[in-house]
Order: C-alpha cells, then sequence, then structure tokens
C-alpha cells in the first residue's frame, strides 16, 4: 500500500494486500477499500494473486450457484486450470465426491489434489458415460447444456463458470453457449445456471483458512516478471494452464520487452470494427429485413385481393417462424439433418399459416415458445377468426 485517502481506517501505507480490480496489470493501481483485503503474512504474494478471482470463482460456484452438498457426486470440467485446481479441492474439503476432467498430462496433478475419480478428455467423453452427478461444474464451455445435462441427476444441476476461450467460436465466442441454456434451461428438470464471481472479503478470509489448515493448496504453474506480460497472456490464452499464472510485479519496473509475435497475435483475432460490425448486421437481418419482406407480401397480396385486409404480423411471424425453426434445429443439435427439419416443418407450417389456415395459425403459436407472441397471436386470431383461410373467399 503506498497511500490511503483521508477516510480510510482499515489500511496504511506499508501494509501488504492483494484484491481484485479491473486494469491491475499495473506498477500502481487505484482500488476502493472493497477491492483489497490485508495479506496474511502465511501467504506469499504469488499465492495471494491467485485467490481473488479463480479461488474465489471456484468457491462461490460450488458453494452458492452449485449449492454443493456433503455426499454429493460433483464434476469439474477443466478440474487442472486455475478455478478447476481450486475447485476440486473446495469440493473435496465441503466432503463431495469429485470427479476432474482434464487431458492425460494432467491426471496425477488432478488426482493429486484429492480428485476421486478423474476422466482423461482426450480418452473418454464425460457426457457419454453412464455416469450420473448431482452438479457440473463447467470451467470449458467445450460441451452444450444438452450435452451436459445427459450427465446429470434429474434434479442436477449445471453451473457454467467458463467460455470465451479457445474452446469457442472465433465469432460468436461464448454467446450461442449462453443463449441455448437460457432456451433449454425452460424445459428441463434440471438447474442450469451462469455465475460472475464478486469479490468477498469474506470468502477470502475463508480461503485464507483453508489454505492454512491445508485443506486448499494454491497450484502455480508459471510465474512471469512484468515485462514477460505479453507472454504470460499467450501460455493463458492457450488455454492448458496447469494452476495459476503469476505476473510478479517487483520492486524495480522492468520496461515491457518488444515482442516479435505481437502482432501475430492482433492479426489472429476479429478486429473490434468487425466485431461490431458482426452486431449491427445480425439484428438488421433476423429483425429489420423480415419486416420489410413482410411489407413487400402484404402489398403483393393486397394488389392480388383487392378489398381484403393486409396481413403484415401474419406475413411476419411467418418468416420469424421459419428462422425460429432453423434455430431450433440448431439448439436439438442433431446435425445438419436435424435443421433442414425443423426448418422444412416450421417452413410448411409457415406456409399453411400465411394461407391463413386457422389449424397451421394455432401449432405455429404454440409451436414459438413465446409466451409474447401467444398473446400477441391470441388477440390477433381473435379479432380477425371470421376472416376464414385463404381458399375460403373472406365475407
Ligand atoms: N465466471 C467467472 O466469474 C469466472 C472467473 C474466472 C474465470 N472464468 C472463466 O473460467 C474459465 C476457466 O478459467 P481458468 O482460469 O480455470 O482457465 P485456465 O487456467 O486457462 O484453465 C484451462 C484448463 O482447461 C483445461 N481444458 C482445456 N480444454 C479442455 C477440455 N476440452 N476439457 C476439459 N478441460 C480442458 C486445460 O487442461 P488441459 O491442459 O489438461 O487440457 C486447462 O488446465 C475461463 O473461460 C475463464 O474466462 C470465469
Amino acid at each position: 500500500m503506498e497511500a490511503v485517502g483521508k477516510n480510510i481506517k482499515e489500511f496504511k501505507p506499508g501494509d501488504e494486500v492483494y484484491g481484485n480490480k479491473f486494469g491491475a496489470f499495473a506498477e500502481y493501481i487505484v482500488a476502493t477499500d472493497k477491492a483489497l483485503t490485508l495479506k496474511p503474512a502465511s501467504l506469499s504474494f504469488e499465492q495471494a494473486a491467485s485467490l481473488p478471482v479463480a479461488a474465489l470463482t471456484a468457491l462461490q460456484a460450488l458453494r452458492d450457484s452449485g449449492k454443493l452438498q456433503p455426499g454429493q457426486k460433483v464434476l469439474i470440467n477443466g478440474a487442472s486450470g486455475g478455478v478447476g485446481t481450486f475447485a476440486v479441492q473446495i469440493a473435496k474439503a465441503f466432503g463431495a465426491e469429485v470427479t476432474g476432467v482434464c487431458s492425460g498430462r494432467n491426471v496425477e496433478l488432478v488426482r493429486s489434489l484429492g480428485a476421486d475419480h478423474v476422466i482423461d478428455y482426450t480418452k473418454e467423453d464425460f457426457t457419454k458415460r453412464a455416469e450420473r452427478y448431482d452438479l457440473i461444474l463447467d470451467n470449458v464451455g467445450n460441451r452444450s447444456p444438452l450435452e451436459c445435462r445427459r450427465a446429470l441427476n434429474p434434479n442436477g444441476k449445471i453451473v457454467v463458470v467458463g467460455g470465451g476461450g479457445v474452446n469457442d467460436s472465433r465469432w460468436t465466442g461464448p454467446l450461442v453457449g449462453v443463449m441455448k441454456m437460457l432456451a433449454l434451461k425452460r424445459f428441463v428438470t434440471q438447474e442450469m445456471t451462469m455465475m460472475l464471481a464478486e469479490m468477498n472479503r469474506k470468502d477470502l478470509t475463508l480461503l485464507e483458512d483453508l489454505i492454512q489448515t491445508g485443506k486448499v493448496k494454491v497450484v502455480i504453474d508459471r510465474t512471469y516478471t512484468f515485462s514477460q506480460f505479453p507472454e504470460a497472456m499467450r501460455y493463458l490464452e492457450e488455454g492448458h494452464a496447469r494452476g495459476k499464472v503469476v505476473v510478479t510485479v517487483g520492486d524495480t519496473i522492468e520496461p515491457l520487452a518488444p515482442s516479435a509475435n505481437r502482432n501475430a497475435a492482433v492479426a489472429s483475432t476479429p478486429s473490434p470494427v468487425l466485431i461490431a460490425l458482426e452486431l449491427i448486421a445480425i439484428p438488421i437481418v433476423i429483425l429489420i429485413l423480415p419486416i420489410i419482406v413482410a411489407f413487400v407480401l402484404n402489398r403483393r397480396f393486397k394488389r392480388r385481393h383487392p378489398g381484403t385486409r393486409g396481413f403484415r404480423w401474419g406475413y411476419y411471424f411467418s418468416i420469424m417462424s421459419f428462422i425460429a425453426g432453423l434455430v431450433v434445429g440448431l439448439f436439438l443439435e442433431a446435425g445438419a439433418t436435424g435443421v433442414i427439419i425443423c426448418g422444412l416443418v416450421y417452413a410448411i407450417l409457415a406456409w399453411f399459416f400465411a394461407q391463413r389456415q386457422h389449424w397451421a395459425w394455432i401449432a405455429l403459436t404454440i409451436l414459438s415458445f413465446n409466451p409474447i407472441a401467444w398473446i400477441i397471436n391470441a388477440i390477433y386470431l381473435w379479432k380477425r377468426w371470421p376472416e376464414g383461410s385463404l381458399a375460403t373467399p373472406a365475407t
């Protein structure tokens, strides 16, 4: 601690502290007292630096989101990483039966942390085994919620901690997995949640106690100096750290070393402009284009059927239903055939819907799985039911 504000009573210059703050890759940082806590003398700075994100995440994911109880079976996907190595040990300290998933080279490490069973993901797929778990803690995000569900008890839970790593799509990041989970969780008995760790001093004290009593140890894979930041980040981004990667900020700060690979790393990352364009283009294509098409179809309809009431919402709903059909196909994860079949079913229903066939109207409304569409369509149907289908001339 270099200096404190005038109202700060808890800290004084010279205190050894640690904490959690965005922008902390720096020699000096300004933080509120809530972001920091005193470092116990028994912990090194490297050990302390490992706790506020990874260990807090593991603790809060298991205890608060997962509600882990003694005797329950928990599977930790990504058991050998920063969060995973803490999660294995904390779950054991809570009295759970722990299964860790990692690659072959880390099996011994995960076992040494107390895991009762270890699955080498290069040899075996945990979602295809007969074993069922009460809780899956997913630090990797490489398996869809539907796949994870197969490995859960009917009342089990999935807590998603990870994603956005090397296993994600370059363009969509963890977004698709999140959307799948949000859509799926309504229809299954298992609980599915994502969590974000929160800085919490009480929890840090609990972790310090677990370390002091030997129930949890901090696994540090590599330590880099401040000037080696780019190398440290590159190593982390490879997604195969074994425990924590720590950067030390010594008293003498060395300037960042020029990196020949920095340009290559930048080139392999999608540019922010492209990502922004993608974020603008997707809503335009999915939301606005169908509106335009619906208006065009409606004008064409009115030209062909003079004196008949328009059907703009109907056309719009038909197009959106077709898109929804494709999305349902994707969610069901039955491959291209699944997407085509779902798309076709919805397209056929949408066609009859656009012909104002009441049965298709009702079927498609139900299959929209969308309470807002149910309400709008119910009102629409109630108002326009007497019009009859296009095959029956309106009176
Ligand atoms: N929600 C939150 O608040 C929060 C907080 C912290 C971190 N996170 C996120 O949680 C994730 C994990 O963080 P971390 O710090 O633990 O990452 P990490 O230290 O980089 O760990 C990655 C680990 O994942 C393992 N792994 C890679 N591919 C795997 C696969 N297909 N199956 C199983 N394991 C695999 C690797 O093991 P092998 O080398 O054996 O492959 C490695 O040990 C990241 O996405 C991070 O962004 C979220």
